[in-house]
């Protein structure tokens, strides 16, 4: 086990990774924890969580809203659970989103901390202290901005880890590499995903490598006022066309980092664009999408991000070199 810890501005929270699930019993007593999970994750791995006293909800985006957090409270309340209650989320970002919107909220605030099993959890989705949940068809409407204490990789969750799941996970891999780290993106051109999957101690290394990066970034802008952007690299077009068609966030963002790539191109003449549609093809990501633009536009236009009459767009100089550009509407228009 490794353990490091990153200080943020409001608070530090401690990392173990490469950890056995069950050293969660140093460091939350089982008398003051109580886990959140999905009932995928406790029907998967039940012999885990003997012991301790368990909050199980249904599994899907579709239920990470106001009335999962109102039958969460619920059950806290007939648990028992007061100040001293530790809160842990186990699952993927849905989980580990609610879980810490719920110890935000519970009480005016308890302790809480995640372990992420699904490898965009992991990577992304645990980290940096955005939670929330969704409104109706808006994503993320409602939430804070708060760190847990602790986060724990156990990689032995993975083992059960839907294969469509794999891959949406290393979209926010490739974008790391993109926006941050060309010698990872030589090390997954160099590798294929049954790599990383067979091999323990290379997906361990890479695990922990995207969660420290994408720690630096929000450590040093928590509240995202300049480089948090970047971590939102192909996400412009990625939230408006995951929406619309219904395709999984890890293709949306995909096909975003394409869009990316092609305005950078034409922009600022990036000269790396098949070799990032290469990557993300190989880990079987597509690039491209035949989107309709009008309706995409029409939603751009209405993105919580966007300016007036601009939106603010993270595009590459290099790879591992990204800058924002604030571009205007009818520059997009033409540009997509
Ligand atoms: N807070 C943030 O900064 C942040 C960043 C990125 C994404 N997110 C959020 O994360 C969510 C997406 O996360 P996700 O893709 O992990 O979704 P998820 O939590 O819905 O998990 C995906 C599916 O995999 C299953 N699963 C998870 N781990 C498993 C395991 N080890 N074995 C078997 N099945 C497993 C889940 O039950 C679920 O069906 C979105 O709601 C998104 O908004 C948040
Ligand atoms: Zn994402």
């Amino acid at each position: 086990m490794t353990k490091k810890t990153i200080a943020f501005s409001s608070a530090s929270v401690t990392n173990y990774f490469d950890a056995d699930f069950s050293y969660l019993g140093k460091i939350v007593s089982k008398d003051e924890g109580i886990i959140i999970t999905d009932e995928n994750i406790l029907k998967a791995y039940s012999k885990k969580f003997q012991g301790w006293k368990v909050v199980a909800i249904k599994a899907g985006e579709q239920h990470k809203n106001q009335q999962t957090v109102d039958s969460i409270i619920d059950q806290l309340i007939e648990l028992g659970a007061d100040r001293q209650t530790f809160l842990v989320g186990v699952g993927g970002g849905v989980l580990t989103d609610m879980t810490g919107y719920v110890a935000a909220i519970y009480m005016r605030g308890i302790r809480c901390g995640y372990v992420p099993t699904s490898i965009l959890a992991m990577v992304d989705a645990a980290i940096g202290g955005k939670n929330g949940i969704d409104v109706g068809l808006y994503k993320n409407m409602v939430g804070i901005i708060r760190q847990p204490a602790f986060i724990l990789y156990d990689y032995s969750f993975l083992k059960l880890l839907p294969q469509a799941e794999w891959v949406n996970g290393f979209a926010e891999i490739i974008k790391h590499a993109c926006i941050r780290d060309v010698a990872m993106f030589k090390l997954l051109e160099e590798n294929k995903l049954t790599d990383f999957q067979k091999d323990k101690e290379l997906l361990s290394k890479l695990i922990q490598r995207n969660a420290l990066l994408k720690s630096k970034v929000v450590a040093k802008d928590e509240y995202e006022h300049g480089e948090r952007k970047f971590l939102n690299f192909g996400h412009t077009i990625a939230h408006a066309i995951e929406n619309l068609y219904q395709i999984p966030h890890g293709h949306a963002v995909s096909i975003g980092m394409g869009v990316a790539c092609k305005i950078s191109e034409q922009l600022n003449s990036f000269s790396d664009t098949t070799r990032v549609t290469g990557l993300l093809k190989k880990y079987g990501l597509p690039p491209q999408f035949e989107y309709d633009k009008e309706q995409t536009l029409k939603l751009l236009r209405a993105d919580k991000k966007k300016e007036k009459d601009a939106i603010s767009y993270i595009l590459l100089h290099k790879i591992g070199k990204p800058y924002i550009a604030s571009l205007p509407f009818q520059q997009i228009e033409t540009l997509i």
